[in-house]
């Protein structure tokens, strides 16, 4: 597995704009999975000015969200329709119908889970996959104990997941919804391309499960070590507790890279 240390947040998002960017040149119709949470903010700025800037073109890409709260208005402010709009959609050439978010209000969540199965087959499966990390070491919305061959299907949040996100809940744990529609593992891990980003010394335990680790359910991340084409994206602050590796080199100004 492949990891570029940065100096912080900021060169951390610019590098993975760089990743998506890049994979939007080579091939311009690229489907894209999508986290949200707090981490990527930084990216979907630095991809915003990208587009205006720079006139990178989404106008092919397909997206398709990693996950959705059950539950929760499209409307809702902490719903992730919501977000990826606000935060991302609204401000570049994406076209909205080739925009897929889950969708937690619907009656049936395991037709929903299965049509989304086969709306990313369809779209010719996953090129580029980007991933957030939970403190437990989750993906998407896939907790300690998933199994990695599970795919897109309902689940029930753990309970450090419903306190750390709590804080998009004006901090109040008993408004986050207990569950949620996810990408499964084995939906993340069919993708031909894999970025993890991970910013922050709260993230350095999972990070250092995620690389060094047994490849255990209990740490779901630490199925990426048996991808093979991911990269993890950090900061300083996330890659505190890895190990040096012998492969390092400096390919640029406030990054390293290691392969383990
Ligand atoms: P965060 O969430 O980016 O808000 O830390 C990441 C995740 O839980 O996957």
């Amino acid at each position: 597995m492949k990891v570029i240390v940065t100096d912080d947040y900021e060169i951390m998002s610019r590098e993975a704009a760089k990743v998506v960017a890049a994979e939007v040149k080579s091939k311009p119709d690229s489907v894209f999975a999508l986290p949200t949470g707090g981490t990527p903010l930084g990216l979907y700025a630095e991809l915003i000015r990208m587009h205006k800037e720079e006139g990178l073109d989404l106008s092919k890409v397909s997206t398709f969200n990693l996950d959705e709260y059950i539950g929760l208005p499209l409307n809702h402010e902490s719903s992730y329709h919501y977000y990826m709009y606000d935060k991302f959609f609204n401000h570049v050439n994406v076209s909205e119908d080739r925009v897929r978010i889950p969708n937690g209000l619907i009656e049936n969540p395991e037709e929903e889970s299965l049509a989304y199965e086969w709306a990313i087959k369809r779209a010719g499966g996953i090129d580029l996959a980007v991933l957030g990390i939970g403190r437990n070491g989750h993906i998407g919305f896939n907790e300690p104990k998933t199994e990695f061959g599970s795919l897109t299907r309902p689940i029930y949040l753990a309970k450090r997941t419903i306190e750390a996100n709590a804080r998009f809940f004006g901090e109040d744990p008993d408004s986050v919804p207990r569950q949620a529609i996810s990408m499964g593992i084995r939906t993340i891990m069919n993708s031909t391309k894999i970025i993890l980003l991970a910013s922050g010394a709260e993230k350095a335990r999972a990070i250092n499960q995620t690389v060094h680790g047994p490849v255990t359910e209990m740490v779901p991340s630490s199925v990426l070590q048996l991808h093979p084409d991911c990269t993890l994206i950090l900061d300083e602050a996330a890659a505190d507790e890895l190990e040096p590796s012998a492969n390092g080199f400096v390919p640029g100004p406030g990054t390293r890279t290691m392969i383990y």
